[in-house]
């Protein structure tokens, strides 16, 4: 019986195996390492796509139901509510379990085996602020792989598993730190290498990952194109008020899109339109509600995320699913200055990281990035300034975590 490592990420995954103790992913699609964490449910086809395909069918404009950055609703009570999709009641269990069922069928024709238990990774923290959330979310993460055919089911801090397979850029007296900044979460592990394997001196975590940084960009400079903070009159009388945040801080978050689409949120909106002062501001809110562009602008957000952190002079967020031509600019210092407050708290779950291990920053010899969101120079600089003396060194920054995981995956399950 073999076992299989898998990264449920919340934006990407990806699964491997190690025979020989050389790690193998699986390529779960043709020619790629990761897999987009993302589903679409096609109305016409009345089929679930996973993977680049839903993200093609939302972005083609197909009609269906798109999800994504599932993981951030784990230990939610979302996940266990039913809802009606393509003629049955399933609930968010049942989706992250098909997404799941498919990396394993994949891997199964890939490599010819059959696997029945599964080392995933997991955040240290799903969510930093509420335990009991936190430990639902694993609960509901081994429901969603028992549901997906998965056996036996073990778990290692993500972080961890990244340690695993750096570690040998570390010699014998380093100290690494890994500094896993991914979609949904930052993680930390402190560690030595000793002889085959490493030695954990403390792992920590805080839930802040890049799908927080869209969410603050969003927020900061395209929800008020929408009419964010705008004034809406009072039914009687001259005075105003600004419109409510909630929609706007909703319509940013990647997680929460989908549940905008109800007759209740499109009726508010246009009841918004119906008072506010600047109408134009909130007719884009209602089309965007009612053509389903949420997600849409929220790749906009990425994309212009990513353009602003290469540190092109004209990066901009382009906005032509709202107006054709319409953009607004993104300057890397803009950008730094909206993504401040996210990196000083990813700055101080790094520093907690060591206070819980005793260790003072000056002791640690090398600070490893992984993650997508470690590419972002604003974070790099807000952590390294943190450990000026320790050495820089680059991981694999999307598959780190599933190399580890695959490489321990057998003895994960050795009692
Ligand atoms: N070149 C880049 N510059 C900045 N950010 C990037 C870049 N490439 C990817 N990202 C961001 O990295 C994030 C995804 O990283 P990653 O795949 O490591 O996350 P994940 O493993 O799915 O999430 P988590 O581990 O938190 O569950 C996204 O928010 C994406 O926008
Ligand atoms: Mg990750």
């Amino acid at each position: 019986m073999s076992v299989l490592g898998v990264d449920f990420g919340t934006s990407n995954s990806a699964a491997g195996v190690a025979p020989a103790g050389v790690p193998q992913l699986i390529a779960l699609e043709p020619g790629q390492q990761t897999l987009p964490t993302a589903v679409f449910f096609d109305f016409e086809d009345r089929k679930m796509l996973v993977g680049q395909r839903a993200n093609d069918a939302l972005l083609g404009g197909d009609e269906g139901l798109y999800m994504r950055a599932l993981k951030s609703l784990l230990g939610t009570s979302l996940m266990r509510e039913t809802r009606s999709l393509l003629g049955e009641r399933i609930d968010f269990i049942e989706i992250t379990s098909r997404f799941l069922r498919q990396i394993k069928t994949q891997a199964e024709a890939a490599t010819g085996d059959t696997y029945d238990r599964v080392l995933s990774g997991r955040p240290v923290m799903f969510h930093s602020s509420d335990p009991a959330r936190n430990a639902q979310a694993e609960v509901d993460l081994r429901d969603a792989y028992l549901r997906a055919g998965f056996a036996e089911v073990r778990f290692m801090n993500e972080p961890e598993a990244a340690a695993l397979a750096n570690r040998d850029v570390l010699n014998e007296g380093d100290l690494g730190l890994i500094l896993d900044i991914g979609g949904g979460t930052s993680d930390f592990t402190l560690f030595r290498h000793e002889g085959d394997g490493i030695n954990i001196l403390g792992s920590h975590g805080v839930r802040v990952g890049g799908t927080d940084f869209d969410r603050a960009l969003s927020i900061a400079h395209v929800m008020p194109l929408l009419g964010k903070g705008s004034p809406i009159r009072h039914a009687f009388g001259p005075d105003t008020h600004p419109a409510p945040h909630k929609i706007f801080n909703d319509l940013a978050t990647w997680q929460k899109i989908p549940f905008l689409y109800a007759q209740d949120t499109r009726r508010a909106a246009r009841e918004l339109e119906k008072y506010a002062v600047e109408k134009p501001l909130f007719g884009r809110l209602c089309s965007v509600l009612e053509d389903e562009l949420g997600h849409d602008l929220a790749f906009a957000v990425e994309a212009g995320k990513i353009a602003a952190n290469g540190g092109g002079g004209e990066a901009a967020i382009a906005l032509n699913v709202l107006e054709r031509g319409l953009s607004v600019p993104l300057p890397t210092p803009m950008m730094a200055d909206t993504l401040s407050t996210l990196a000083t708290e990813i700055g101080d779950a790094a520093d907690t990281t060591l206070q819980l291990a005793g260790v003072k920053a000056d002791a640690v010899t090398h600070l490893i990035f992984v993650g997508g969101s470690s590419l972002m120079g604003v974070i790099e600089d807000a952590l390294s300034a943190r450990v000026p003396a320790a050495k820089v060194q680059r991981g694999a920054a999307l598959t780190a975590i599933v190399d580890g995981l695959a490489i321990g995956a057998e003895a994960a399950f050795n009692d």
